[in-house]
């Protein structure tokens, strides 16, 4: 087994770094408390290729591998988490999807500019009453000859608003139950499809997430992704790599909180030597670097069974549900060694800690994780 990363990889994630401390890292905690969705930095972020880190050149893509996209992710999301879930939702679920299963047609006029980074694109699944019961979609799709008639609502949009593209899940034939359910291309801006207020969030808050309405929107056929009916499998496969993604995200919340309780604790003094020289800290320490290693090595894993075809169903659900439980665990006790000081903004650590909440949440909450492991299990 080999532990090395190759050159390229080393290069990707020294990048991602940089990029993250010279470009993130300024203003984002002003970001985060005026909600400010990081415009500027996504448009870098694309010019980089971070947006399409794993789509083939052949469709503007870096035609990078995963472990290469784990490593980007914890880089960027060690500073500033709400720049890396508009990465992790455009890269796994919009360009991800659009590449596996969209027509070349879909591909030429959508995934080119989301790969680029030109715009960024929105997964929409989530509903008022379907959340984690993903099967019971609401929103319906009605098939009218040449196009849908698309009616309903959909909740907690990350990108909501500033995305130009969406996949979004309907239902066209509720009698046939998940089978009868459609994934559709809409473009921002279609007549009847309104974007609702933005929520006012615990974490991720320089992100944008909002409701979705549709009132008899107008879809062509043509944006349909697949066979009719393949709308929940689209969704099943796409989400399970996108959990790569926000475990890596995980990974990155922990690491950056742990980074810099190290430092801390290495510089603050208390009853005669730096803290970390005390056991109550230290023991903090190394179980917190423990931790996070052990997260780094599941999503080495699934990225690795990606790239080499292999099912990452289980994998994927595996690091997405240590590493958001490991992140929540490590932020809590980044911000106690900080004392005082991690209780307010400048010392970064409570933002990642409220950060954290919601990688327990998104693309499945841990319960979810555990229903899909112990399927996989038990099958
Ligand atoms: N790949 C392919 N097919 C899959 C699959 C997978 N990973 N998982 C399930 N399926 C298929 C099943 O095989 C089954 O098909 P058949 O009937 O043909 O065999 C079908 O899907 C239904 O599966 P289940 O019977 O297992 O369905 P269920 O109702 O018991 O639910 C679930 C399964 C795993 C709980 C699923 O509902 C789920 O993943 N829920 C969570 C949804 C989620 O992650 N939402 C997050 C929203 S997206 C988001 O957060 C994005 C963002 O903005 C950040």
């Amino acid at each position: 087994m080999d532990f090395n990363l190759t050159e390229e990889q080393i290069m990707i994630r020294d990048a991602a770094r940089d990029f993250a401390k010279n470009e993130l890292l300024p203003g984002v905690i002003e970001r985060d408390e005026k909600q400010i969705f990081p415009h500027e930095q996504i448009k870098k972020m694309g010019e980089l290729g971070f947006m399409g880190m794993m789509t083939d050149p052949e469709y503007g893509g870096g035609g990078m591998d995963t472990i290469s996209y784990v490593l980007a992710m914890e880089e960027i999301s060690k500073i500033d988490a709400s720049a890396s879930v508009v990465m992790s939702v455009n890269n796994s679920l919009v360009c991800w999807g659009l590449e596996t299963y969209g027509t070349e047609a879909q591909k030429q006029k959508y995934l080119v500019p989301l790969a680029t980074g030109e715009i960024i694109g929105a997964f929409c699944l989530s509903e008022p009453e379907a959340g984690s019961d993903a099967t019971s979609q609401k929103t319906t799709a009605i098939d009218k000859g040449d196009h849908y008639l698309v009616n309903g609502t959909k909740n907690w949009i990350t990108n909501g608003n500033n995305a130009s593209v969406y996949l979004v899940i309907c239902q066209t034939h509720p009698e046939k139950g998940h089978k009868g359910i459609n994934a559709l291309i809409i473009e921002k801006g279609a007549e009847g499809f309104v974007v609702g207020p933005k929520e006012n969030k615990l974490g991720i808050r320089g992100s944008d997430t909002h409701s979705l309405m549709f009132n008899d929107v107008k879809v062509p056929k043509e944006n349909r992704i697949g066979e009719d009916g393949f709308g929940f499998t689209f969704a099943m496969k796409t989400l399970a790599g996108g959990r790569i993604g926000i475990a890596s995200q995980a990974l990155g919340i922990a690491s950056g909180a742990y980074e810099l309780a190290l430092q801390y604790s290495k510089e603050r003094k208390a009853f005669g030597k730096e803290i970390s020289k005390h056991q109550a800290i230290a023991f903090k320490l190394a179980d917190m670097a423990t931790e996070i290693e052990v997260a780094r090595l599941l999503c080495f894993r699934a990225a690795w069974d990606k790239d080499n075809k292999k099912d990452y169903t289980q994998s994927g659900a595996m690091a997405k549900l240590y590493a958001a439980e490991m992140a929540m665990r490590n932020t809590v006790e980044a911000v106690q060694i900080h004392g005082g000081y991690g209780f307010v903004k400048e010392y970064h650590v409570e933002r990642l800690m409220r950060d954290a909440k919601i990688t327990q949440i998104y693309e499945g909450t841990s319960e979810i994780q555990k229903i899909v492991i112990s399927r996989a299990l038990l099958k």
